[in-house]
């Protein structure tokens, strides 16, 4: 027994949990995930499973990404990508229910399965039925040699590592980095995008695992937030553009680990509903990046704020306006606008890793929940 905790002690390298860990791994993952492929010198992103399938998406009628909880929310960011760099159009599915709607899809379909584990038993179904149906299906995984690394006809690993928290953290950054790259691609040989626009973006790309340490290294403020707040029993996220899906994965993490309800929502959809959640015991974790509809989210936390919700903004740095109005501010290095979920995740990841510590929950393996689930 004591010969096992030793050696888990060792595997998390000095960290207290895996999360932890996998979190703080996320500038070399990130890293990882690009290597050998975005070179920027010559200007090229290299992945031969794109490559060599290349006609497949120019010919595509649209991109169907399916996959299940945090690999879903990457499909989301995905679609922002996809459809605002290479001007496919987008529809991203829960596997689930997908799999059981008589779906319709065809040979001018491509299919996208992103997943962790590639041992998603509703994701394998849907891969199944897309593939009967005579679609192209491309395979987002970490894991190597997974049942849908082999199932799928193409893929790409995001080469993460193992994740072992439960609550997936470097796997959702990872997948992000994997579509980003696959969108800039598309969208360079379809002509969308100009020489100029795709050179600044790969160099930009190449800068991100930088810019996320930057952000790792606000952990102790991350902290004090969380301390704050760590007893309230509701939490809303808002976010817009490409930050709505990092809203839904910030209070996924919430709920997963340490069991506050908590939900995410699109800033602007506040007003049909949660708006009426809003008094002075609830926290609102908004994202409003500079590029992205800032003048409508700042607008949205003058709502929460007359409604006295308390308000926790991850802002740009350089923000004056939201500064004024937010209880907390954690700012974000400049980037562009389809890079900021890679660094607006990061505390949000730290704040329910926080949270969950400090009401002493098992941050690592949350009650009820499982890594992979290979049932449906
Ligand atoms: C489980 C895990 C989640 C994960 C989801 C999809 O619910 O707890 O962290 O996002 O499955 O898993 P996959 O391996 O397909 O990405």
């Amino acid at each position: 027994h004591e010969l096992k905790m030793n050696l888990e002690q060792i595997e998390k390298g000095g960290y207290d949990h895996f999360m932890l860990k996998e979190i703080y791994e996320q500038p070399h993952a990130i890293t990882d995930t690009f290597r050998g492929r975005l070179l920027v010198n010559e200007g090229i992103i290299r992945m031969a499973g794109i490559d060599d399938h290349i006609e497949k998406f120019q010919n595509a009628n649209r991109i169907i990404v399916v996959a299940c909880g945090t690999s879903w929310h990457a499909g989301l960011v995905g679609e922002y990508l996809f459809e605002d760099l290479a001007r496919i159009p987008v529809e991203v599915e829960y596997a689930s229910e997908f799999r059981y709607r008589n779906p319709i899809i065809t040979e001018k379909d491509v299919v996208i399965a992103i997943s962790q584990s590639g041992e998603t038993a509703d994701t394998l179904a849907a891969i199944k039925l897309a593939k009967e149906k005579g679609a192209f299906v491309f395979g987002v995984c970490n894991v190597v040699g997974s049942s849908i690394a082999r199932e799928t006809h193409a893929g790409a690993y995001t080469h993460a590592g193992p994740e072992i928290g439960v609550a997936s953290t470097k796997a959702f950054t990872t997948q992000i980095t994997l579509l980003s790259l696959i969108a800039l691609k598309l969208g360079k040989a379809n002509g969308n995008l100009s020489h100029g626009q795709y050179h600044a973006y790969l160099n930009e790309m190449e800068l991100i695992p930088r810019k996320v340490e930057v952000l790792l290294s606000m952990n102790e403020l991350v902290q004090h937030v969380a301390s704050i707040y760590k007893d309230v029993p509701n939490c809303l996220y808002l976010g817009r553009g490409y930050n709505f899906p990092v809203a839904l994965e910030g209070a996924l993490k919430l709920k997963e680990i340490s069991y506050i309800h908590a939900e995410g929502y699109p800033a602007a959809e506040m007003k049909h509903g949660p708006i009426a959640l809003i008094d002075e015991n609830m926290p609102v974790i908004v994202i409003a990046t500079s590029k992205g509809h800032y003048e409508k989210v700042v607008s949205n936390i003058q709502e929460i704020k007359s409604r006295k919700g308390k308000i926790i903004a991850i802002v740009t740095e350089g923000d004056t306006q939201v500064k004024e109005i937010a209880d907390h501010v954690i700012e974000i290095p400049e980037t562009d606008e389809l890079f900021t979920p890679l660094l607006t995740t990061i505390p949000l990841q730290l704040l329910s890793y926080h949270i969950a510590v400090m009401l002493g929950k098992n941050v690592d393996q949350p009650r009820n929940l499982a890594k992979s689930v290979t049932v449906e």
